[in-house]
C-alpha cells in the first residue's frame, strides 16, 4: 500500500501533521500554490537554477531539458512542476506513475503534446519497468516506436514527437533507475525547508487565507512546521480555528503554542506518531538498531510511509540514525522523550 492510501485510512489529529496530502489538503495546496517562480519561497538553488534554464529556452524558443524533482512530501515539487510550464507559458499535462500502466497509455499522452508543453509524471519511481523504457527514445529522440499489427504481421513504426519537457517527480530518488535518471538534463533535490523560509510561507498563506497573524506567530508555526511548507499551511488553518474560538481571531506566539500544544505537536515539531516512533526505538528496542520493517509493525504504521513522511525530520533533527543494521535511536532522542539511556545503547553513540 502506498503512503497516501494509508493516510486516508488513518484520520485523525495525529495525522494532521506529517501525512502525505488528503483529499481535503488538495484545496488548500490548489489554493495556496505559487504560480510564478518569484512566489516560490527558499530552496534557492533550484530556483536560481530553474530560472536561468526557462529564460534560455524561452529566448531560443525551445522546450526546456527534462526535471528531474526530488524530495520528501510536501515540499513543492508539484508547485515547481506548474510553475515551469507557466514561466514557459506553456500548456501543462499532468499524470502519475501508477496510472500509466501500458505503453498505450504514455503513447496516448505523447502523441497528444502541443509543442513544447510540459508533461509532469508524479510519482515516477512507481513507473512500470516496460512502460519505463517507452520513456527513453521519446526523452532522448522524440521518437516513439511503436507496435502496429501482431504475429507475423506485425511491424514497428516510428512516430515523430513534438519537442517537450518531461518533468518527472519523485519521493524516492533511490528507486529510479539509473538509465531514466540520467535521460534528465535538469535534477534537483529538495531540501526540508528553513524556518526563515517557512515562516515566509506561513505570512504569505495568511494573507492569501485572509489570517490575521504578527511575526511571532508566523514563527511558532514555522518552528513546529518539520521543515515542509504543506505541513505549515495545514497547521496555519488548525490554529485559525483555534483563534477563532478560544482567542480573538488573531495569531500570535502564545496563542500558536497553545494550539500546536492543544494538536500534538511538540516544540522540536513532532507529532505523535513521531514520537511513537522514537518511543519504541528507544523503549521496545532498547535503542538497539532495529529493521525497517519491524519498526513499520512496532507502530503500525506503512513502512514506504515512515520512509518518505516521517524519517527525513527525524533523520535531520539528529534523532534518528540510519546504520546498516537498521534504525537506531539518538542520545537527542532518550532525551527528547526524557528517558534513560539503556548502557549496552549507550556504548554504541
Ligand atoms: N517554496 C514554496 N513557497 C511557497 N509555498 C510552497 C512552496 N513549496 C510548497 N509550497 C506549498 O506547499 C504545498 C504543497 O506543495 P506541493 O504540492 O508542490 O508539494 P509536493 O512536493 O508536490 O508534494 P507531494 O510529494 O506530496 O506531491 C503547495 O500547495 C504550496 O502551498
Ligand atoms: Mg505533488
Amino acid at each position: 500500500m502506498t503512503a497516501s492510501t494509508s493516510a486516508i485510512r488513518t484520520p485523525g489529529v495525529e495525522r494532521l501533521q506529517a501525512a502525505p496530502a488528503q483529499p481535503a489538503d488538495e484545496e488548500l495546496d490548489r489554493s495556496l500554490r505559487p504560480r510564478r517562480l518569484s512566489d516560490f519561497v527558499g530552496q534557492h538553488a533550484v530556483r536560481d537554477q530553474l530560472a536561468i534554464f526557462i529564460e534560455a529556452a524561452r529566448a531560443r524558443g525551445e522546450a526546456l531539458d527534462h526535471v528531474l524533482l526530488a524530495g520528501p512530501p510536501g515540499l513543492g515539487k508539484t508547485s515547481l512542476a506548474q510553475i515551469v510550464a507557466h514561466e514557459l507559458e506553456a500548456p501543462f499535462i499532468e499524470t502519475a506513475g501508477p496510472a500509466l500502466e501500458r505503453k498505450a497509455d504514455v503513447a496516448a499522452f505523447l502523441t497528444a503534446l502541443e509543442p513544447r508543453s510540459v508533461f509532469f509524471v508524479d510519482e515516477l519511481h512507481r513507473l512500470p519497468r516496460a512502460v519505463e523504457e517507452t520513456f527513453y527514445p521519446a526523452m532522448e529522440d522524440r521518437r516513439l516506436p511503436i507496435t502496429v499489427g501482431q504475429g507475423a504481421g506485425a511491424r514497428v513504426v516510428t512516430l515523430d514527437l513534438p519537442p517537450f519537457t518531461l518533468v518527472g517527480a519523485t519521493t524516492r530518488a533511490g528507486l529510479i533507475t539509473t538509465p531514466l535518471r540520467d535521460r534528465f538534463g535538469v535534477s534537483h533535490r529538495l531540501d526540508l525547508y528553513e524556518p526563515d523560509d517557512l515562516a515566509t510561507i506561513v505570512r504569505r498563506s495568511a494573507s492569501i487565507l485572509e489570517i490575521k497573524i504578527d511575526d511571532e506567530g508566523a514563527r511558532a508555526i514555522a518552528s513546529r512546521a518539520r521543515g515542509t511548507p504543506r505541513v505549515a499551511n495545514r497547521l496555519l488553518r488548525r490554529v485559525r480555528d483555534f483563534a477563532e474560538v478560544r482567542g480573538e481571531g488573531r495569531i500570535d506566539a502564545p496563542l500558536a503554542a497553545a494550539a500546536l500544544d492543544l494538536l500534538e505537536v511538540d516544540e522540536a515539531g513532532l507529532d505523535r506518531l513521531d514520537r511513537e516512533i522514537l518511543r519504541a526505538l528507544c523503549e521496545k528496542f532498547a535503542g538497539s538498531p532495529v529493521g525497517l520493517s519491524t519498526l513499520a509493525v512496532a507502530v503500525a504504521e506503512e513502512a514506504d510511509t515512515i520512509e518518505d513522511v516521517y524519517e527525513p525530520y527525524l533523520l535531520q533533527q539528529g534523532f534518528l540514525q540510519r546504520t546498516p543494521r537498521g534504525r537506531q535511536a539518538t542520545r537527542a532522542a532518550f532525551a527528547h522523550l526524557g528517558l534513560e539511556r539503556p548502557r549496552e545503547a549507550a556504548s554504541l553513540f
